[in-house]
């Protein structure tokens, strides 16, 4: 059964990656969240997918030369016309705590392709161990040698590889990365790279999968889980399959 993420929370009716955007894809029904890591100034460990502020918030500069005190005082939510008031860039520890509380599963991508953030990968562990949620998250990345640290560190924890253009030679790679998964773009999946990852007992999560026929292809593959903007309308339409 494939199983419902959300995109950035649920990112296309809610501004991504917020408190709010993750409440409204619990209530939505997901069975998951997916959302975006990166350092502050002051090395605390922050839910936003670019390095920069400029496009989702009022603000301007990159995440790692402003402080947290300084994170905290932007509006995630500036886009949106003041419908979903004031939100701010949550902390990963505010976020966890939160999903504690829930039954959903948890996708934490590092974001560490174009900045090597020294100490991403400890101290994103070190805040899914503090909530005890080792068994209900998933750490995946652009950066395959993170991914392979992060199974260093923290062998309990299941990693999956993010990927835009197919792999070449994949079952090999994933296995050299030591990953449990990959996120592939959903164009690169075929029914026979679904069905060979099965047998192999390779996850496979595509992402970012809003249209309906690609959703009902996805489906019909029996990947592991998609990635989508729209939880709410996902679930509708996989209680219709
Ligand atoms: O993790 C799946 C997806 O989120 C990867 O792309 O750019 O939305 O972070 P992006
Ligand atoms: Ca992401």
């Amino acid at each position: 059964m494939t199983l419902i993420f959300a995109h950035r929370g649920a990112a296309g009716t809610h501004p991504e990656n917020t408190m709010a955007a993750f409440i409204e894809a619990e209530k939505a029904g997901a069975d998951g969240i997916e959302l975006d890591v990166q350092l502050t100034k002051d090395g605390e460990v922050v839910v936003i997918h670019d390095e920069t502020v400029d496009r989702t918030t009022d603000g301007s500069g990159w995440v790692k030369d402003i402080t947290y005190r300084e994170l905290r005082r932007l509006n995630a939510a500036a886009m949106w016309d003041g419908k979903h008031g004031h939100c701010p860039i949550p902390h990963l520890e505010e976020v966890l705590a939160w999903l504690s509380s829930t039954r959903m599963a948890v996708n934490i991508e590092l974001k560490n392709s174009l900045i090597a953030y020294e100490t991403l990968e400890q101290k994103t562990i070190s805040l899914v161990r503090r909530y005890g949620l080792e068994k209900r998250t998933i750490l995946s990345s652009f950066n395959h040698h993170s991914m392979r640290l992060c199974r260093t560190l923290a062998p309990e924890i299941e990693t999956a590889l993010l990927y835009i253009e197919p792999l070449y030679a994949p079952w090999t790679y994933v296995r050299a990365m030591n990953a449990d998964g990959v996120h592939p773009h959903y164009r690169t999946v075929t029914a026979e790279f679904a069905a060979e990852a099965r047998r192999r007992g390779v996850a496979v999560r595509p992402f970012t999968v809003n249209k309906r026929n690609v959703m009902k292809t996805m489906f019909a593959y029996g990947v592991d889980a998609v990635f989508t903007d729209y939880p709410r309308q996902a679930k509708q339409w996989k209680e219709k399959t």
